[in-house]
């Protein structure tokens, strides 16, 4: 599929597919069209050419709503929590837009309090909190909707180091307990490596490798040790 804004070719014929139960990381510099891809996928955005299919069929027309309702959840780079609101009922929203009853989707927010170590934080107002606790309510509101499908815009930006490996065990329990398919965009190359069962690179907006993190792992030292510091090396620096 492709994507252009105005002279700005942010995709171009890039073809990506998310299967269930696996994790692929999706790396790149800034700019390289890895938001654009989410957006297109969950329908916040129009490919310019191009199709989107979820299980096999063809969504390209389907409102994000109606994606996410088919089991395709998303996380935001930016924002999107409702900030008054507190972090249970963020979090709650996600099941309640998907018409889960109010007693269901106070479970489901109770379970992902605990998960994602949200629970001290459950009755303050979401825009209080520091950016990196925000994003990690816009992952418990994605899978409030128990999507089989999560693709997730930087969620670990902003984390302590101290809070990468319980945020990993989060990510691998989605694919191994719920069996859903993830799809994670991060600049910490570490998480990338440890969580994703394949890895793409994308740069300005093309597909530059596909691999198991071992072999992109190759391909980053061999563009480190020939490319210096552009190419892709600007990824795994770019946080
Ligand atoms: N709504 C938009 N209008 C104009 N240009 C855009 C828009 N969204 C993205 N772009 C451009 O498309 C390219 C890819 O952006 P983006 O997908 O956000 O990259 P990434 O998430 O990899 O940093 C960039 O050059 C960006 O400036
Ligand atoms: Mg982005």
């Amino acid at each position: 599929m492709a994507r252009s804004f105005k002279g700005v070719q942010a995709l171009r014929g890039v073809t990506f597919e998310l299967g269930q139960h696996e994790v692929v990381g999706l790396i790149g510099p800034n700019g390289a069209g890895k938001t654009t891809l989410i957006n297109l996928m969950t329908g916040f955005d129009l490919p310019t050419s191009g199709t989107i299919e979820l299980g096999g069929q063809d969504v390209t027309r389907w409102r994000p709503a109606r994606r996410a309702k088919a089991g395709l959840a998303r996380t935001f780079q930016h924002g999107h929590l409702f900030g008054g609101l507190s972090v249970r009922e963020n979090i709650e929203l996600g099941a309640l837009g998907v018409g889960a009853r109010s007693g269901e989707a106070r479970r489901r927010a109770d379970d992902l309090l605990d998960a994602l170590e949200l629970r001290a934080h459950a009755d303050v107002r979401a825009r209080l909190l520091p950016h990196g606790e925000q994003r990690k309510v816009g992952v418990g509101r994605a899978l409030a909707s128990r999507p089989s499908y999560v693709l997730m815009d930087e969620p670990a930006a902003g984390l302590a180091e101290s809070d990468i490996e319980p945020f990993a065990q989060v990510i691998r329990s989605v694919r191994d307990g719920f069996g859903a398919g993830v799809l994670i965009v991060d600049h910490n190359i570490a998480l990338m490596m440890e969580v994703s069962d394949r890895i793409e690179v994308l740069d300005q907006g093309r597909t530059l490798a596909r691999g198991t993190p071992e072999e992109i792992r190759q391909n980053i030292d061999v563009a480190a040790a020939y490319l210096g510091s552009s190419g892709v090396t600007g990824a795994s620096a770019g946080a």
